[in-house]
């Protein structure tokens, strides 16, 4: 066993890893620093949640100030008012309609506890036949069994069995004709018409749900077009299918309004969120439901516990206390405001790379965007590593998927810091064949 193999790291190719480690040891705004003391420029705000940038002061006060008071406090049958305070904090942040709040750990959980409501919420009506769950080709709900089963990347999936009944509408990447769009791409909301297709070859009947990211954020940054959304959601209410959003990348304000649902004007049955609820300071999720569902299933319940299923640590004290810090300073800093002000800069930033080396496409919406590369003949994905390590020796952190560079700066970025980002990749990109 080499030194470093006692660690087995999470989604990483660890052999490489191994041989030379980027090691992280301080963080501070929009920075870290390395080992080597370098500063590294974060340009996807930790992994899509450090919407506050990292080491907020407020968030740090309140998670020392709660692990002082009670840093745990029993979960099942016990309360403590953090959690509820939180879940009024939430609840003012969401639709209208979606009142209630139940909490997890990470993304993954919020995905399978919402999955779980869609499958009790038709048992509870006296529907136990409506257990299809429908996913998406190149969508992205986590990795435990019900978010592989739904999701519709092969990599997650193809060691394992899927254990949900599922199917999936296709993508709504459409580079022949959206292209180089700027936000929302003009065409394809015919696309949305596959639902109804698969509903006519299952059967209403047979399905509880449709589980879909307004923006596809892990596959690559797809948006989908214009009116796709509106389509699905009503074959979804004619249909009587529940509309879960997953919103763990764009819930908080990614997309310059609390929700994508908000930009869209869209009413899901069921949101899933994480990331972006603690800014990345604490583990934490949510899944916000609506009257509907929390009605059925538990005020009309037959047994006292009326949802079989939770966590040790759903709504942990010390994650509450961040949440409800990062929740009032997204508000008292007017933060989700602010990625609506600097949506036009980021646009304008990320198309200027258009004519740079092999770039095929670019996609942009609120503060999230993508610069697709060609990939090269044999070899998928080396390109992408390569202009990742490089933007990294330079002091630039971005995020390669395959070929693909996504960016989701943190909602604090200066207009000056995202100018340097775009530089320094519009640079590399030129100088990786
Ligand atoms: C849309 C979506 N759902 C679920 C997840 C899973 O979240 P986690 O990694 O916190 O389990 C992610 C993570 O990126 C995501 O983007």
């Amino acid at each position: 066993m080499k030194n470093r193999e006692v660690l087995w790291k999470a989604f990483t190719a660890n052999r490489d890893f191994n041989n030379e480690p980027k090691i992280f040891v301080k963080s501070e705004g929009v920075y870290y620093t390395n080992e080597d003391g370098n500063k590294i420029l974060d340009g996807v705000a930790g992994l899509w949640c450090c919407n506050l940038g990292n080491n907020h002061n407020k968030v740090v006060d309140a998670i020392v100030k709660q692990a002082k008071e009670m840093y745990f406090s029993p979960p099942f049958q016990i309360g403590h008012n953090l959690e509820l305070e939180l879940a009024e904090e939430i609840k003012s942040l969401s639709p209208d309609g979606l009142n209630h709040v139940f909490f997890t750990n990470s993304g993954s959980e919020s995905v399978e506890s919402a999955l779980k409501m869609a499958l009790a919420y038709q048992k509870a009506l006296g529907k136990g036949s409506k257990n299809i769950i429908i996913g998406r080709e190149h969508s992205y709900h986590g990795v435990n069994f019900g978010g592989i089963s739904v999701g519709g990347l092969v990599n997650n999936k193809r060691d394992y069995n899927n254990l949900l009944k599922t199917c999936h509408i296709p993508s709504i990447i459409d580079m022949e004709r959206n292209a180089f769009s700027r936000g929302v791409p003009e065409f394809g909301s015919e696309k949305a018409d596959f639902l109804q297709d698969l509903i006519n070859l299952h059967g209403s009947e047979n399905i509880a749900a449709l589980i879909i990211e307004p923006i596809a954020g892990a596959a690559g940054v797809h948006i989908p077009p214009k009116g796709y959304l509106k389509k699905i959601e009503k074959i979804c209410k004619d249909n009587d299918i529940l509309l879960i959003f997953d919103e763990v990348i764009t819930g908080f304000g990614r997309l310059g309004t609390p929700f994508a649902a908000d930009k869209f004007d869209i009413q899901p049955d069921i949101i899933t969120t994480a990331k972006g609820l603690t800014s990345g300071a604490m583990p934490m999720g949510a899944v916000i439901a609506s009257e509907k569902v929390y009605e059925q299933i538990v005020n009309k319940s037959k047994t006292p516990v009326e949802f079989f299923h939770g966590y040790t640590y759903s709504g942990h004290p010390l994650a509450c206390s961040a949440a409800i810090a990062t929740i009032k300073a997204y508000k008292e800093e007017k933060l989700i405001e602010r990625v609506a002000s600097l949506e036009d800069f980021f646009q304008e930033q990320i198309h200027s790379l258009k004519n740079c080396k092999n770039v095929i496409d670019i996609r942009n919406i609120g503060l999230v965007g993508a610069i697709q590369l060609s990939p090269r003949v044999d070899n998928v994905g080396k390109r992408g590593k390569e202009i990742f390590e490089l933007c990294y020796k330079r002091g630039v952190l971005i995020r390669p998927i395959a070929d693909t560079i996504a960016l989701s700066p943190a909602f604090i970025i200066s207009k000056e810091q995202l100018s340097e980002i775009f530089d320094v990749i519009k640079e590399v990109i030129n100088t990786v064949d």
